[in-house]
């Protein structure tokens, strides 16, 4: 069982996490997005994000982490949140995005090429994808959670020509300039 799969993991997360959220990476994601997209949430952890972007689109929540499905499910009973391993993508569902902040960075490098390979054939043609990533090119481990940082060129490496990369922003998180995101666009094929 990993730390995300515990309640006080999940609670040390949340107390973690306070203060942030990805409402500046929504709104670079909106200008590229049309009206009405469906957007998947992958990794959605809390769902602080999710709250963002469902203001604007039909969104549907993701994690693997059943603690973090429940919680959400606990205060929005209704919400469109469903189980799902980011390495797998394991759903007949397709949709129009896919947005993701700070969760590849748990994979390993191999396990986040076959993590954008299944990306690939869960988006309608065309679709969008933003990850957030931590930036640099070191490997680290917290207990049994591995952080693997990102550059352009380490990422750009993993995508198998199955997206372009439309723009790259590096942004402050907790210190400056330790964040990386990315705007993928579908290729074809
Ligand atoms: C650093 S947290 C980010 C949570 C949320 N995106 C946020 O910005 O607050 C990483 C999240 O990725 C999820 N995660 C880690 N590995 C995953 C995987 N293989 N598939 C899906 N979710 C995963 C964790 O459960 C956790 O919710």
């Amino acid at each position: 069982m990993g730390f995300y799969d515990t309640e006080k993991g999940v609670k040390e997360y949340i107390k973690l996490a306070e203060g942030y959220d990805g409402a500046e990476l929504i709104e670079w994601f909106s200008r590229y997005l049309s009206e009405k997209s469906t957007v998947l949430e992958l990794g959605m952890g809390p769902g602080k994000d999710l709250d963002i972007l469902l203001k604007k689109y039909p969104a549907t929540g993701s994690d693997y982490a059943q603690p973090f499905i429940d919680l959400y499910l606990k205060l929005h009973p209704q919400a469109d949140v469903i189980q799902l391993d980011a390495v797998t993508m394991d759903t007949p569902r397709q949709f129009d995005a896919i947005y993701s902040n700070k969760v590849l960075q748990h994979l390993s490098k191999d396990a986040c090429r076959q993590s954008l390979a299944a990306q690939h054939g869960r988006l309608n043609e065309g679709g969008l994808v933003l990850h957030a990533l931590w930036y640099g090119d070191d490997y680290e481990e917290f207990g049994d959670l591995g952080f693997q940082q990102y550059t352009e060129e380490s990422f750009v490496g993993l995508l198998d020509g199955r997206f372009e990369i439309l723009e790259t922003k590096i942004f402050t998180e907790m210190e400056k300039d330790d964040s990386i995101a990315f705007m993928l666009k579908r290729l074809a094929g």
